[in-house]
């Protein structure tokens, strides 16, 4: 397995990337498509005319969400064959770039974004805490930042479902080793081919250091559920109403001047 830097996330995503634009096409990935990303769309609220980083945007999932609701998107990811596919798909009107986005900063001049967005995808960056420093940097003053992580009370190094004699029920999920800290892989099945990509697990007191370093203030957290009408469509996210799977960071920029 490559190393969890900048190389070895690249290598990763880039090998996902066919699989992961198809099987999102196909709404495979009922989890983000009828659950969270929903969700993490309505916290956005307006929009329209406002000039939006999407940052780790994968194949353009929710950049696309953001453009139709009328917002300038820009969105940029690591791995070159994932905007390979997202410019593929369009619309024309979304600009990406392939970028780090530990370096946003370096490519973007300060305050070009009034919002910026991560559907799922800092705890993919092998360090979350630089990318916050950087997105602060290209936010105007009182821009936010809405980033949607694993929950770190599920996305421990052991995690597994306690199921019943049917094999099928889940009676509860077993968790351990919370403070460990370590990049957990995690193995997507049942799509077009299998591959592998690790997310950083850290504690809930980790992300909210991160947060308050790079000079954010919390406007909301949020713990998503589904919604009764995902429960009918997809009725295997039932777990998602009993523990935690996403949270969600509603932040504000620092005021100009401020230290960063
Ligand atoms: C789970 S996918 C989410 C993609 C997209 N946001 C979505 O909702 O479908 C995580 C994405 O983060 C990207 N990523 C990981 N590390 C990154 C980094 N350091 N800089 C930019 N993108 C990164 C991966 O290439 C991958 O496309």
């Amino acid at each position: 397995m490559p190393r969890f830097d900048a190389d070895g996330v690249r290598e990763e995503w880039d090998y996902a990337a066919d699989a992961y634009a198809k099987g999102q096409s196909e709404g495979r990935d009922y989890y983000r498509l009828e659950f969270f990303g929903p969700y993490q769309i309505a916290m956005m609220g307006d929009v329209a005319g406002k000039a939006l980083l999407d940052v780790g945007c994968g194949a353009g999932y929710f950049s696309r969400a953001m453009h139709e609701r009328g917002a300038k998107v820009t969105g940029i990811d690591i791995s070159p064959r994932m905007i390979d596919h997202a410019r593929e798909t369009g619309p024309a009107g979304i600009t990406y770039e392939v970028l780090d986005a530990a370096a946003i900063d370096k490519k973007f001049p300060a305050a070009s974004f009034d919002l910026a967005t991560a559907c799922l995808s800092l705890q993919d960056c092998p360090e979350p805490g630089r990318v916050l420093k950087a997105v602060a940097k290209v936010l105007r003053p009182g821009g936010r930042f809405v980033s949607a992580i694993e929950h770190p009370f599920s996305s421990m190094p052991f995690r597994q479902w306690q199921r019943g004699d049917d094999k099928k029920t889940k009676k509860w999920l077993c968790v351990d080793r919370y403070f460990e800290r370590g990049a957990i892989p995690y193995t997507w099945k049942r799509w077009s081919y299998e591959f592998t990509t690790r997310a950083l697990h850290v504690t809930l007191e980790q992300w909210i250091d991160w947060t308050v370093e790079a000079g954010f203030t919390i406007r909301a957290l949020r713990e998503p559920k589904p919604t009764e009408e995902a429960l009918r469509s997809q009725p295997e996210l039932e777990d998602a109403t009993r523990v935690p799977y996403f949270l969600i960071f509603d932040l504000t920029a620092p005021a100009a001047g401020s230290a960063r």
